[in-house]
């Protein structure tokens, strides 16, 4: 039997009631753009990471693009971040005409707090830490550097909703924390969906005004925005699966849990959870010898894999004019050809994780 990565029929079928339910209401209340729907969610997420305002918006991207300029990082300034992130983090910064600076992460796949300070300059305006995984930066870290040189943090949270670092949620410890809803995340909408959240009042009242035109009122421009709006019918799914995302977060926690137990670590690394955090296992990703045949291995067996992420950004066509060669960010590179994300999702069943660790540990012991 096929073991996906995903499972979104599942969760289909599983939510097939209460989902008709949701877009019949939503439906019929003629609210399809802002309304109650909209600001529902924005409650329930700014409640869970403890902060004082959340934003609702079309993606993650424009979580990071708005809360960019609304920190006032403005063409020619610098704002710090890792080379290992979904694309969406430097492009981010590209969009609002600031550089990109890339720092080398650590053995858990995130960014080296103590390499942040060897490249600041006069030109940071920002750093841009990412949760990697589900796993938290060392925000205790970064939120020194960022206080006793006065650059503000903002977090790309897109894959760590829920995660914690000594016990304050993702997105409290910057100035902005950035989310993604999109329908591969932990707390995900039928569609494209994001959110910002901040504990700053300028901030939420810029970007609401981004997200809209810029329009203060029906008939009056504050600023040249964009069209970056949550639907209300992504808001109220979102609002229904952020009431359940304890247990998903639970599930996943419990997946990993038992691949940590059945994995043999002589040949399988993956870094382990510190009791000052709480991970949400956006992903499961090991790093291991010959990755590539093992993943072979595996989808001969029937179970779906994943690299998060195989080219590092400083290396994609894209970054070329920042002119990082390879060898320039040696951990970050190290891991791409290394690791190696297993199914965590909260659908898969027990036997099915015991049955893909042996099949790992059986690829090294017979080979
Ligand atoms: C680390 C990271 N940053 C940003 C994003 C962008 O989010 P979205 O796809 O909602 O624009 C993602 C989503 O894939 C992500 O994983």
């Amino acid at each position: 039997m096929k073991i996906p990565y995903v499972n979104f029929l599942l969760q289909w079928e599983k939510e097939r009631e209460e989902l008709l339910s949701i877009i019949e209401n939503v439906l019929a209340s003629g609210q399809y753009i802002a309304g109650r729907f909209v600001e529902e969610f924005e409650e329930k997420a700014a409640r869970l990471c403890q902060t004082k305002y959340c934003v609702a918006l079309n993606s993650g991207t424009d979580a990071l693009i708005f809360g960019l300029i609304a920190l006032g990082v403005k063409p020619g300034d610098e704002v710090i971040t890792p080379p290992n992130s979904f694309i969406a983090s430097t492009a981010a910064i590209v969009h609002v005409g600031a550089k990109p600076v890339f720092v080398d992460v650590l053995d858990d796949q995130n960014i080296d707090p103590e390499k942040i300070e060897t490249v600041i300059t006069p030109k940071t305006k920002a750093i841009m830490p990412v949760h990697l995984t589900g796993r938290m930066a060392q925000m205790d870290r970064i939120k020194r550097i960022s206080e006793q040189h006065g650059i503000p943090i903002i977090e790309d949270a897109a894959q760590a909703i829920g995660s914690t670092y000594q016990g304050i949620p993702s997105g409290k410890w910057g100035s902005v924390g950035c989310f993604s809803a999109h329908p591969l995340k932990n707390l995900n909408a039928c569609g494209d969906s994001g959110f910002l959240v901040t504990d700053d009042k300028k901030i939420a009242s810029q970007v609401k005004l981004m997200r809209n035109h810029g329009l203060a009122d029906r008939n009056t421009v504050q600023l040249f925005g964009y069209v970056s709006r949550m639907d209300a019918l992504q808001a109220a799914i979102l609002s229904f699966r952020i009431d359940k995302l304890d247990n998903v977060t639970n599930l996943r926690r419990q997946n990993a849990q038992l691949y940590a137990q059945l994995l043999d670590s002589s040949h399988v690394f993956f870094p382990k959870e510190q009791l000052t955090e709480s991970n949400t296992y956006h992903t499961f990703v090991i790093q291991v010898d010959r990755r590539d045949d093992l993943k072979k291995y595996l989808e001969e067996a029937g179970v779906e894999t994943s690299i998060h992420y195989p080219v590092p950004i400083h290396l994609q066509p894209a970054s070329k004019y920042l002119e990082h060669g390879a060898g320039s960010f040696p951990v970050t590179e190290r891991q791409a050809n290394r690791i190696l994300t297993l199914p965590v999702n909260q659908y898969l069943a027990k036997e099915q994780i015991s049955k893909i660790s042996h099949l790992v540990n059986g690829f090294y012991e017979r080979n």
